[in-house]
């Protein structure tokens, strides 16, 4: 018999809105671990536990556990907790995504940030309320579910909730998965001992940590040595930790492919297919798909675009580079400051190469998943430059959808570099010179090297079919998979 599932995330699959007519409507959830984990959970049934981030999911919360309406997911019940908006906006914008997703994405600008303070003392409270709030919710829908559940935690919003759950319930089996990178022990000193202690602790509440590439697992291993009493094999990849032992595990998520196609099969998006079609003409397309997001690198991506088009004459007035920016985080300052610097970028770009009838870069931040769909199909080389990134599934799917055999240029950084580097055009993110290169050997790249390189990309992504990432943890765990027996 397959295990039960129990998956916590913050950020769930739907996010509810109130439409012009009163009733509630479901979109889906932005962002890599929603498209890795619906797939993944649309296959194996369970439950999804995720925090209600609007007014409609707050109203959807009352209700308790619901089916996944007008979404694609209802092979399996999603719960809403809700919570006090401003604790939540403590524990979301205070201290997970300024705090901690600085700290693992090296974010922080050292000589004046971050300042630990009372206000990041009362984010701190909120995000453990928070994670007892998870841990409970959890450890009453294994209650329900009857022995045998495997509760996967999902990322650093829900660093505390292993350890919380583990003491509600000794014996439950856990897996707690981070999709982003992890921080090394230099970082991690930075955070007041307590924090640190309280984070490194709560992760190892979890039977089995896991990472999406080698590099952040090896981190954390790191990281657990500063510890007092734990005990850190870094070849086995296992810590000693409370008389437990906990396993540390790459398991990189793969994409559901045939998931991706069928969406992009969608009336909508074959209507955002035509309207680009007729808006690229026939110049040359450049793409970026990106969560309007610091990590991102979308400054130094226009950087060096303009230092192609300094370079390269010879392309002005045929490509234009088009950077699909969904909003991201927006009641956060640092965020609101980084897409207008971009913004700002982007026009100084136009404004020293365009013409009245060229327009270099067209950075759009709007949340148009169909247009990202159709613009996959479309580009000629598509630009995944991260600063640092625990995965990105941009770099997976572009590939699979689209139909011109456009190169990928990709981070050395990026969680997927390790699986598609040998195909892709890699660069250093933070070096410009090197990324405008690699947009012209992209754009110059001959046809029959250009197909080569996507029958080499798309080989890649199906090596690794999204099952496996949820079979791995079910077996890590001693439990049966869909696809697995028990381990
Ligand atoms: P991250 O998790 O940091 O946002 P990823 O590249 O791993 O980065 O994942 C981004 C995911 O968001 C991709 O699956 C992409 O297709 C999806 N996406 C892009 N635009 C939208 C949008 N407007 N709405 C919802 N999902 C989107
Ligand atoms: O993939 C990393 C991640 O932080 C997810 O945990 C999250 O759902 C996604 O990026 C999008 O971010 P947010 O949920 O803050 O919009």
């Amino acid at each position: 018999m397959p295990a039960p599932i129990v998956v916590a995330s913050n950020r769930g699959p739907i996010a509810f809105a109130r439409g012009a007519g009163g009733g509630i409507t479901a979109k889906r959830g932005a962002g890599g671990l929603v498209t890795a984990l619906s797939g993944a959970l649309a296959a194996s049934g369970g439950l999804w536990i995720a925090s209600a981030m609007t007014e409609a999911d707050r109203e959807v919360a009352a209700r308790g556990r619901v089916g996944a309406e007008g979404a694609d997911a209802s092979a399996y019940e999603l719960r809403y907790l809700g919570f006090e908006p401003e604790s939540f906006d403590r524990y979301y914008n205070g201290w997970t995504n300024r705090v901690l997703w600085f700290l693992h994405h090296y974010l922080w600008n050292l000589p004046q940030t971050p300042v630990f303070d009372a206000e990041t003392g009362e984010a701190w409270d909120a995000f453990v309320a928070v994670n007892r709030t998870f841990a409970e919710a959890m450890a009453e829908e294994g209650d329900r579910l009857g022995p045998g559940v495997a509760f996967l935690i999902q990322d650093y919003h829900l660093s505390l909730a292993p350890a919380m759950l583990k003491e509600l319930r000794p014996g439950a089996r856990i897996a707690h998965f981070s999709h982003i990178p992890f921080a090394g022990p230099s970082y991690m000193r930075i955070l007041p001992e307590r924090f640190r202690t309280a984070l490194l602790d709560g992760l190892l509440g979890a039977d089995v940590v896991g990472f999406h590439a080698p590099e952040w697992a090896d981190r954390f291993l790191l990281s657990c040595r500063l510890l007092p009493g734990a005990r850190v094999d870094l070849r086995r990849r296992i810590v000693r930790w409370r008389g437990r032992e906990v396993r540390v595990r790459v398991n990189p998520m793969g994409l559901d492919v045939e998931a991706l196609r069928e969406e992009a099969s969608r009336p909508d998006v074959v209507r955002a297919t035509d309207e680009l079609r007729e808006w690229k003409g026939d110049t040359t397309l450049l793409l970026r798909v990106d969560r309007a997001e610091l990590s991102k690198n979308v400054l130094r991506g226009f950087l060096a675009f303009d230092r192609f088009l300094e370079a390269r004459a010879d392309w002005r007035g045929r490509v234009r580079f088009l950077a699909l920016l969904n909003p991201s985080r927006e009641d956060i300052p640092e965020y609101a400051a980084y897409v207008g610097e971009c913004i700002r970028t982007a026009e100084l770009v136009n404004e020293r190469w365009g013409t009245d009838s060229w327009q270099p870069v067209d950075a759009r931040v709007r949340d148009e998943y169909a247009q990202t769909l159709a613009a996959y199909g479309l580009y000629d080389a598509l630009v995944v430059n991260p600063t640092l990134d625990g995965m990105n599934l941009v770099a997976k799917e572009g590939p699979m959808l689209n139909t011109r055999d456009g190169p990928l240029i990709l981070s050395e950084t990026a969680g997927a570099f390790q699986e598609l580097q040998r195909w892709a055009l890699a660069v250093n993110p933070f070096d410009v010179d090197q990324t405008a290169s690699a947009i012209a050997s992209a754009l110059d790249m001959p046809a029959d090297e250009r197909a080569a390189r996507r029958r080499g990309l798309r080989a890649a992504v199906r090596r690794n079919p999204p099952s496996r990432w949820l079979d791995s943890q079910l077996s890590d765990l001693g439990l049966a998979g869909r696809h697995t027996p028990a381990g």
